[in-house]
């Protein structure tokens, strides 16, 4: 349970602020793990000012109890949970779970939830029309905030965000119809049909069949690939206040149902900065391919800031240290080729690029590593995906991080409606010139 600001913030180490002539007190929001808190919502009334902070670079816009990540020791734990254990041992309906309900499920809740979610698994017939009538060259990102918006209309009685019965079924929903929406849209751009779920065929191994079995033949899909999506999603499923998150958080302070929250989130994701960069990545490496495998002078371009070339799949807001995202993702990405029988030039030539990235000075500086990006976008290759399915793929995965950093917000009684401040720095008041005038 989220302890509320002021609350718990009234530990023995307040910090003191001096503004002026002024000693202000900021009680302190003790952390379990991580950096304290302080808390400044009182400065405004007590001295006139607002604090300045783009980007978020300091400023923790809540306190949560979900997912815990050192930058500098590259750690990341759910619920306490460390990642590397639950990517080697957990499967992803249970790190849903986990994340959403606080705890690991015992084997009668694990079974309930997984078997809710495997009845709701189908899409009705005027939900697929709709996704049908979008162009077919539509890119997979704005497919699915079409779709998930769509759920808004299919589903109202599950919209209420004030009713933990309709949460608890928009959960279900969500979780449920995101691989068939998914692979939809995947088949959709291929020109195939959609195949319908199929009831205990199981969560991951459903989404597989309906993305990739061809029309008229049995699906034949090696269990790696199952088992590496599996692990993918969990690499995936929270990442605490990043971009989307806290854009799904925001929408749902307004107490926007949680349809709305999680497509506004979909939309942030989106961007090039965050779920897009695996797209990136590959778009990347491919054109170091096309110019001649010249890595060294790609690498100089990016350190000369040229037309504003960064290295995607590098860097990160918080790690500044090896993403232990990536470092799974890396070990997996050998085995997963193998076991599909693919081998890519484009992973030889990722393999160059940390390998110099990481000897040289400008990356070293600047704590620069790659990010879980870096390497995922050549499994889901090699599996089959087109990168414009990467995105939506991350997507698929961050689902119950969202759902339960949403569900955390609505429950905590500190939430109030987020609303930034501003420094205004426009003209002073200034008269309107009539059009004849200018
Ligand atoms: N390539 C080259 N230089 C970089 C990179 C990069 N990928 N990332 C940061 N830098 C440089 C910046 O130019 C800046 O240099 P300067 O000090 O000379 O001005 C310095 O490192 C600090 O970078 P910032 O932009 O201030 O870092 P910030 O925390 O704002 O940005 C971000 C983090 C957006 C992830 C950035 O590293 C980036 O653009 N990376 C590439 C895109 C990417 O891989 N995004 C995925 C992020 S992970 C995710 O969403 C799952």
């Amino acid at each position: 349970m989220t302890v509320p600001i002021g609350e718990r913030g009234l530990g023995p180490l307040p910090g003191h602020l001096t503004v002026g002539e002024e000693s202000i007190e900021l009680p302190s929001v003790p952390a379990t793990a991580g950096s304290d808190g302080l808390a400044i919502s009182s400065l405004l009334a007590k001295t006139g000012k607002v604090t300045v902070d783009p980007g978020f670079m300091n400023t923790a816009a809540c306190t949560s109890d979900i997912t815990f990540i050192d930058g500098a020791q590259g750690v990341l734990r759910y619920r306490g949970y460390p990642i590397e254990q639950l990517a080697a041992s957990s499967s992803f309906l249970e790190v849903a779970y986990l994340l959403i309900h606080g705890d690991l499920p015992t084997h009668h809740q694990l079974d309930e939830f997984v078997e809710r979610i495997d009845r709701h698994m189908y899409l009705p017939e005027d939900f697929r029309e709709i996704l049908s009538i979008q162009p077919r060259a539509s890119h997979p990102m704005a497919m699915l905030g079409v779709a998930i918006h769509t759920m808004a209309c299919f589903y109202p009685e599950s919209m209420d965000p004030l009713n933990p019965a309709a949460v608890d079924l928009a959960t279900v929903l969500l979780l449920a119809k995101m691989p068939t929406m998914i692979s939809y849209i995947h088949r959709r751009a291929a020109g195939y049909a959609l195949l319908y779920p199929r009831r205990g065929e199981g969560y991951v191994h459903n989404f597989a069949r309906m993305t990739f079995a061809r029309p008229g033949e049995a699906a034949d899909l090696p269990d790696a690939l199952a088992e590496a999506l599996d692990t993918l999603l969990i690499l995936h499923a929270d990442h605490e206040q990043n971009c989307s998150t806290s854009t799904v958080r925001l929408v749902g302070s307004a107490q926007a149902n949680l349809y709305a929250s999680i497509a506004a989130g979909v939309a942030a994701l989106s961007g090039p900065l965050h779920g897009g960069a695996n797209e990136a990545v590959l778009e990347m490496l491919a054109r170091i391919r096309d110019s001649g495998r010249d890595v060294p002078s790609f690498m100089t371009k990016v350190k000369d800031k040229q037309d504003g070339a960064k290295l995607m799949g590098f860097g990160h807001r918080v790690y500044k240290n090896y993403d232990p995202r990536a470092a799974i993702v890396k070990r997996s990405a050998d085995k997963v080729l193998a076991a599909l029988g693919v081998r890519d030039e484009l992973l030889d030539i990722a393999r160059e690029v940390e390998t110099i990235a990481l000897a040289d000075d400008y990356f070293i500086e600047r704590k620069l590593y790659p990010n879980v990006d870096f390497y995922t976008g050549i499994i889901y290759r090699a599996m089959g995906f087109p990168s414009s399915m990467f995105t939506p793929l991350f997507a698929f995965g961050r689902l119950p991080g969202w759902i339960a950093q949403w569900r955390e917000m609505m429950t905590d009684p500190t939430t109030r409606i987020g609303r930034p401040r501003q420094v205004y720095v426009g003209h002073a008041k200034r008269d309107f010139i009539p059009w004849e005038d200018r």
